[in-house]
């Protein structure tokens, strides 16, 4: 073998094992890398039957349930403290469909449950919203049976 070709070939291959060392030997041993995202509980059933009527309502269709790593994902939430961490993976692995929304005419709801956690004060935002927070362009749900408005404020609840 002529002495230029076998330069190519050690060259080769030694660009080849620090290709494999640096995209995967060292970054095995990179924790994060490992970690995975917190799940959520899965849902009880008066919880589920809440996330369907916000399902059926088209509820997603004003809110999201994805806070985004973006300094612009937290502008529009009335107390920028509560809405939490960006979202991860696991928080979605439990619910299907996943229910993250498209477009913000209302506020993300992924932790709504702990900004507001009373149980009659989201049935009557959803009977009246006009009546719970002054201004306010969602529409009235009172059309709902007391049982989905119950079912509906628990999946508020469980958004956390
Ligand atoms: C036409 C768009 C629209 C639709 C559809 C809509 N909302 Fe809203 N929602 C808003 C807006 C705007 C606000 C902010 C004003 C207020 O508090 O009512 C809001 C506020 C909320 C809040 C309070 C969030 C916070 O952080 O203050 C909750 C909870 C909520 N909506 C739940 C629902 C549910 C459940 C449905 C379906 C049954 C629904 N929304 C449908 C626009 C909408």
């Amino acid at each position: 073998m002529p002495q230029s070709l076998n330069r190519i070939v050690v060259t080769a291959v030694g660009l080849l094992v620090l290709g494999v060392l640096v995209t995967l030997v060292l970054p095995a041993g990179d924790e994060a890398l490992h970690r995975s995202s917190q799940e959520k509980k899965p849902l009880t059933a008066l919880e589920e039957r809440g996330r369907q009527v916000f399902l059926r309502e088209g509820c997603w269709a004003c809110h999201t349930e994805q806070v985004r790593a973006i300094e612009a994902g937290f502008a529009h939430i009335r107390q920028p403290g509560d809405i939490g961490a960006a979202s991860e993976g696991g928080e979605y692995a439990a619910r299907s469909p996943a229910l993250l929304g498209a477009r913000r005419r209302g506020p993300d709801l992924t932790r709504v449950g702990t900004r507001l956690s009373s149980k009659e004060w989201h049935v009557r935002h959803h009977q009246d919203p006009q009546a719970a927070s002054t201004g306010s362009i969602m529409q009235p749900y009172g059309y709902l049976s007391q049982a989905d408005l119950d079912a509906l404020a628990a999946y508020m609840l469980s958004l956390k």
